[in-house]
């Protein structure tokens, strides 16, 4: 399964994600995660793209396409990978086409989980994850059993740097001018497919499957 999730800040990508490489045992190569490991670890590409990520812009395409170029290469996303939060420029999609024909892969979906603004800020701003293992938990709709700890390892929860209320509004300002428009792009190739992302998260995930599945 070649998967690629689309979606506005805290649409439920990376939230889907963990539910389906679950169930399909392949990568999630997420270039937010991406980015923010490299913050972690001091990297200059993480001091490059902090820059960008507090300021809740883009980082440019020639930093950002050459990770992904690299990732996909990579042995473990031959099998299938589910692509978070790529592309999200014209000029990264043209790339992403171009790495793709490479590794002579084909996208099975390009899933666009659909979120309209007004709930997309609580959302991000009531978003927790855990630091060991990457789970994402919510304040209010998706609580961890105890507060303040993962449920799936025991891990502290912590709060992303750009999920404040004014960087998620330029994040989402950034999404509509740079991102949106990219849903014409792939409505022509034929692969597109839409979710209502405001349903519970496993009804969300039952579209999602059922999408990749052929069945809706
Ligand atoms: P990135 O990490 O990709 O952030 P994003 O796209 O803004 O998306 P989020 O991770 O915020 O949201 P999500 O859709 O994954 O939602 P989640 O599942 O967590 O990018 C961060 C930054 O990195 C960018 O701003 C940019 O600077 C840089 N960057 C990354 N990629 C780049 C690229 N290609 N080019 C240039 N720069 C790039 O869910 C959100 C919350 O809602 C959670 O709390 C969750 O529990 C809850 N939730 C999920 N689903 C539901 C539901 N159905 N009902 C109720 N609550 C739900
Ligand atoms: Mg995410
Ligand atoms: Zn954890």
């Amino acid at each position: 399964m070649y998967i690629l999730l689309m979606g506005p800040p805290g649409a439920g990508k990376g939230t889907q994600a963990e539910k389906l490489i679950e169930e399909y045992k392949i990568p999630h190569v997420s270039t937010g995660d991406m980015f923010r490991a490299a913050v972690k670890k001091g990297t200059e590409l993480g001091k490059e793209a902090k820059k960008y990520m507090d300021a809740g812009t883009l980082v440019p395409d020639s930093v950002t396409i050459g990770i992904v170029r690299e990732s996909l290469a990579n042995p473990e996303c031959a099998k299938g990978f589910i692509l978070d939060g790529f592309p999200r420029t014209e000029d990264q999609a043209v790339a992403l086409q171009k790495i793709l024909v490479d590794l002579g892969i084909k996208l099975n979906g390009v899933v666009n989980i659909v979120v309209p603004d007004q709930e997309l800020v609580s959302r991000v701003t009531g978003r927790r994850i855990c630091k060991a293992c990457g789970a994402t938990y919510h304040v209010e709709y998706n609580p961890s059993k105890v507060e303040a700890m993962c449920d799936k390892c025991g891990g502290a929860l912590y709060q992303r740097d750009d999920d404040k209320e004014e960087t998620v509004k330029k994040r989402l300002e950034v999404y509509h001018s740079q991102t949106a428009p990219l849903i014409e792009y792939y409505k022509e190739q034929g692969v597109y497919k839409e979710i209502n992302g405001l349903q519970a998260i496993d009804k969300v995930y039952r579209d999602v499957k059922s999408s990749l599945e052929g069945g809706n």
